[in-house]
């Protein structure tokens, strides 16, 4: 059996089971580039220090790109005895050059080691995700100015509450994965901070210089006590509950979109491309795409949960509990960036009805209008309130809309009710009281889509 790169104190096997447990490199070698770049980082401060001689640093260098471009290529073979990706690398680097590998590790730790590599993992990461949110905002925006005169009844409590534009609708998503996207910039100042130094958990014992390794990997800061750095989990957590609340996000809209698609609503279709048959039902098209959305932000949440359940129970510094948040980490990655992108293909290409949309207005919706045309003519909002509750009990009464109340029936509720409350019964005119900013109106739309368009870098 190959020795362990921690074996010197050891004369017993490794139990089986535990191997196969303890062992991450299926998982972790995701981070082989980050890895090699840190170690050359390392390797450059240990050779400021005369540490490791010029002749020892060029070896390692080189020897750390072949060990990269065999991860590239496809041709590093990983060993059983390969517990982790540093200790693979490692191993590997060993082989290729000889001992001046054996110096590479000199004042480093596994634990110092594998968040730098998880933290620049991550600045890459997020950065793909807010560029695959930016694509969805887009999207968003695109449609939200092409079908800018659509009206469709806007819910509170999916009860029709009061007439919207279609676009309104849509950009409330935009602006929600706007603030997502807002997240995941915060969450990049913290990925920004570099570990490496802090040793195993006391810090480094010889005179490196952090913040040349930190300028190196790109950052500006180091961490400032070397036991809060290795066993700080919260980038990682904070992470998955922006995944988490992307998630949310998402599956929120495609519910929305899923009750929008069925018959009863019909606002929209979903694309044939981005829908599914029945096995069983030749009339069946289902809304696939949304419900694994929906479904797969659930299951995002639970790495989020199960992960800080892990890292409540650690003491301080490093535990090996920690190595758990490769698993949650990788996979809310892999499973949000898949849906966020097949979120934008379902939006982009299903189709709005706007007859649907608009035939769906009813009359009702407008209680609130006639409580803001009494409001006009001088009356207090809670007495408008109460004679236009007044109105809506009057046409119940007599088994008619609202807008069919004559207005004789309406001058008995109110006497200023006149020849103009016909103007109420308008849905454009509804919207488009809406001036104020964050508003349904035209203008606070297009206001809206200027700021988003300006956000995006387009014109
Ligand atoms: N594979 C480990 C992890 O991901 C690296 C750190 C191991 N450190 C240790 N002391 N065993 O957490």
């Amino acid at each position: 059996e190959e020795k362990k790169l921690w074996g010197g104190r050891f004369s017993t096997a490794t139990d089986h089971v535990l191997e196969k447990l303890n062992r991450s490199i299926d998982l972790d070698r995701r981070l082989y580039k980050e890895d090699v770049e840190c170690s050359k980082a390392y390797a450059e401060s240990l050779h400021m220090i005369s540490m490791l001689s010029s002749d020892e640093y060029t070896k390692i260098v080189e020897g750390l790109d072949k060990v990269k471009e065999e991860w590239d290529t496809n041709s590093f073979i990983i060993k059983d005895s390969d517990e982790d990706i540093h200790t693979a690398n490692e191993r590997r680097l060993k082989e290729i050059i000889g001992e001046p590998a054996t110096k590479l590790h000199t004042g480093r730790s596994r634990n110092d080691q594998v968040i730098t590599d998880m933290k620049q993992w991550m600045k890459s990461s997020v950065e793909e995700l807010c560029s695959n949110l930016e694509n969805l905002i887009k999207t968003m925006v695109t449609r939200a100015n092409i079908e800018i005169d659509v009206k469709m009844p806007g819910y509170t409590h999916l009860q029709r509450a009061q007439p919207v534009r279609w676009s309104h609708y849509l950009l409330s998503y935009a602006w929600t994965f706007k603030n997502d996207h807002d997240s995941l910039t915060n969450l990049m100042v913290k990925l920004d901070v570099v570990p490496l130094g802090s040793g195993a958990l006391a810090g480094n014992p010889f005179p490196i210089d952090r913040l040349a390794i930190a300028r190196r990997l790109g950052s500006q800061t180091v961490t400032k006590n070397s036991m809060q750095a290795v066993g700080d989990r919260d980038f990682v957590a904070e992470f998955l509950f922006c995944a988490s609340m992307i998630g949310i996000h998402l599956s929120r809209l495609a519910e929305d979109l899923i009750l929008y698609s069925t018959k009863e609503f019909g606002f929209v279709s979903i694309a044939e491309s981005h829908s599914t048959g029945s096995s069983l039902m030749p009339q069946k098209r289902n809304p696939d795409s949304l419900e694994l959305i929906r479904g797969i932000g659930g299951s995002i949440m639970g790495q989020c949960c199960g992960f800080l359940a892990v890292l409540k129970g650690t003491p301080s510094t490093y535990n090996k509990d920690l190595q758990c948040d490769k698993e949650a980490v990788f996979s809310s990655f892999d499973k949000l960036m898949r849906i966020v992108e097949l979120c934008e293909g379902t939006v982009r290409t299903l189709t709005l009805n706007p007859d649907r949309c608009e035939v769906a207005l009813s009359s009702d919706m407008l209680a609130t209008d006639v409580a803001y045309y009494l409001v006009r003519k001088g009356v207090p909002f809670r007495d408008a309130h109460g004679l236009a509750g007044k109105v809506v009990a009057a046409a119940e009464q007599k088994s008619v809309d609202i807008d069919h109340l004559e207005l004789k029936d309406l001058k008995l509720i109110s006497p200023h009710f006149d020849a103009d409350v016909k103007k109420i019964w308008d849905y454009d005119n509804s919207v488009e009281q809406y001036q104020a900013i964050g508003g349904t109106s035209k203008k606070s739309v297009l206001e809206q889509i200027h700021e988003l368009k300006a956000w995006l870098g387009e014109h």
